[in-house]
């Protein structure tokens, strides 16, 4: 190899041969960038954006690192901080330390959790992660799980098995039945698996959010004289506007009963089943045939983080293996890339595992309990009087003052989320049942009682 060769390789590449020290001054000035961006979020908000931000594409030849740091400062400086106190719109909480270096090792490693031999030590990682979740959620011994890159595709994963494992293929009869606050998401699920939108059947909520199960068992006989056929019923743990949780123990034992394949979506929820914190309604998660987790939306694993647990391993087996004609397999081991839609994956797991490990079962449940506290210490205090509450057991929070129209909530919450934001405090505004809500999620650890006292007062609602 010439000189100029190993030059180049320096350059483009880690090196095999030399100390790399290049790559380690570039590492020490990201994180320097990158942890002065944590500590500046103050002065910027949670949401800079200057409308002069401009995305420059690549051109002729390379550009120099200057100029490369210069970019990454402009991307930091226009984007989202979800470590500002005042972020508080999404399920979108700050980064674990431990994840980011996560991140950093798996994109280091560059391996592959298509395939074991691709990624030996990764791939036995991530099946003792999922089998360690599964049991902890009391899952048996023939239980496991795949990671995906989020939640979507995670309840899609589940989808796909419980329609295999019904025997039904692409049949036009098939229907899946959600609740109607079920995440948006089931919509395009439908979509992706060929079924139309008259196959995703809405059960109706009661006041609470939860799904009215003599609703769901008066849909369930209607289906079978339609000649529908159920291949799941989906509980949703924690819904996205309000974190309301259906009713699991009554819904799991009309699945037994009726042999139909019971999906949890935990996308929220779901990590609570690692606590000891006693949340209403978060019992019996077991009897799910599948459970959708996404560690990346409370505990701040970093994105995309989620898992799909099943009871049964084999059904993701059955289900989506293939063969991989052009991998050398172990007879023993389950290459990744065979128990559900993604292929190649990056390894995603790593992050999930360093967060996990760092934080313990302790760690876990403190900032679960932290997230539960300020939602509490923020419905303690809001005016009552003048505010409908929207809220299940979990952290989130959809509110507005009583008496509005729909328009006028569409004027309202408009109005309110801009003039927070110029006072550095970010809520989102999702629409349900024909009007807009002010949303608060309190998954964020940098957020103090005091941020919430000073939140209440500036929506003239503090009591
Ligand atoms: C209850 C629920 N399920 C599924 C999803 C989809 O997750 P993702 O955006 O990670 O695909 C969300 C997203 O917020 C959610 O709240």
């Amino acid at each position: 190899m010439t000189e100029e060769l190993n030059n180049k390789q320096d350059i483009y590449f880690p090196s095999y041969l030399g100390n790399n020290n290049n790559l380690i001054s570039l590492l020490h000035r990201t994180s320097q960038v990158l942890c002065n961006w944590f500590s500046n979020a103050e002065d910027f908000g949670p949401l800079p954006f200057d409308d002069n931000f401009k995305c420059i594409m690549p051109g002729e030849n390379g550009n120099s690192a200057e100029d490369l740091f210069s970019e990454i400062e402009s991307l930091l400086n226009n984007s989202f901080n979800p470590v500002h106190p005042g972020s508080l719109a999404h399920l979108d909480p700050p980064p674990l330390i431990f994840s980011i270096l996560g991140d950093l090792i798996a994109a280091g490693l560059n391996n592959n959790l298509l395939a074991y031999e691709l990624s030996p030590s990764l791939t036995l990682l991530e099946d003792s992660l999922c089998r360690w979740f599964s049991k902890k959620i009391g899952f048996g011994d023939s239980s496991g799980g795949i990671a995906a890159s989020g939640g979507t595709l995670s309840n899609l994963n589940a989808l796909i098995a419980a329609r295999h494992n019904a025997g039904l293929g692409s049949d036009p009869n098939s229907a899946l039945l959600v609740s109607e606050e079920a995440h948006s998401s089931f919509i395009k699920c439908t979509r992706i698996m060929g079924l139309d939108e008259k196959n995703l059947i809405r059960i109706k909520t009661d006041f609470k959010g939860c799904m009215d199960i003599n609703h769901l068992k008066k849909t369930i006989d209607k289906c079978s004289l339609e000649n529908k056929k159920i291949f799941a019923i989906v509980a949703t743990l924690g819904t996205t506007i309000r974190g309301a949780i259906d009713p699991l123990k009554d819904i799991s034992e009309i699945c037994k009963e009726r042999n139909i394949w019971l999906h949890i979506d935990g996308s929220i929820g779901g990590i609570f089943g690692l606590s000891s914190i006693p949340i209403e309604g978060l019992n019996n998660i077991n009897q799910a045939d599948s459970i959708t987790i996404n560690p990346q939306k409370i505990i701040g694993i970093t994105k995309t983080s989620s898992l799909l647990l099943v009871s049964k391993i084999s059904t993701l087996k059955n289900t989506f293996s293939t063969g991989l004609p052009y991998i050398s397999s172990n007879e023993n081991i389950i290459n990744r890339g065979e128990i559900g839609i993604q292929g190649s994956r990056p390894a995603e797991v790593i992050k999930l595992w360093l967060g996990l490990r760092f934080l313990g079962l302790t760690g876990i449940e403190e900032i679960l309990k932290s997230a539960i506290n300020r939602k509490e210490f923020f419905m303690d205090n809001i005016n009552k009087n003048k505010f409908e509450l929207y809220s299940g057991p979990l952290h989130i929070v959809s509110f507005l003052p009583k008496g509005l129209t729909p328009k006028e909530t569409d004027s309202w919450t408009k109005t309110k989320v801009n003039e927070l934001k110029n006072k550095n405090y970010m809520l989102s505004r999702p629409k349900f049942k024909d009007k807009y809500f002010l949303r608060v999620v309190m998954g964020n650890y940098n957020t103090k009682q005091f941020h919430i006292e000073e939140l209440l007062k500036f929506l003239d609602a503090y009591q």
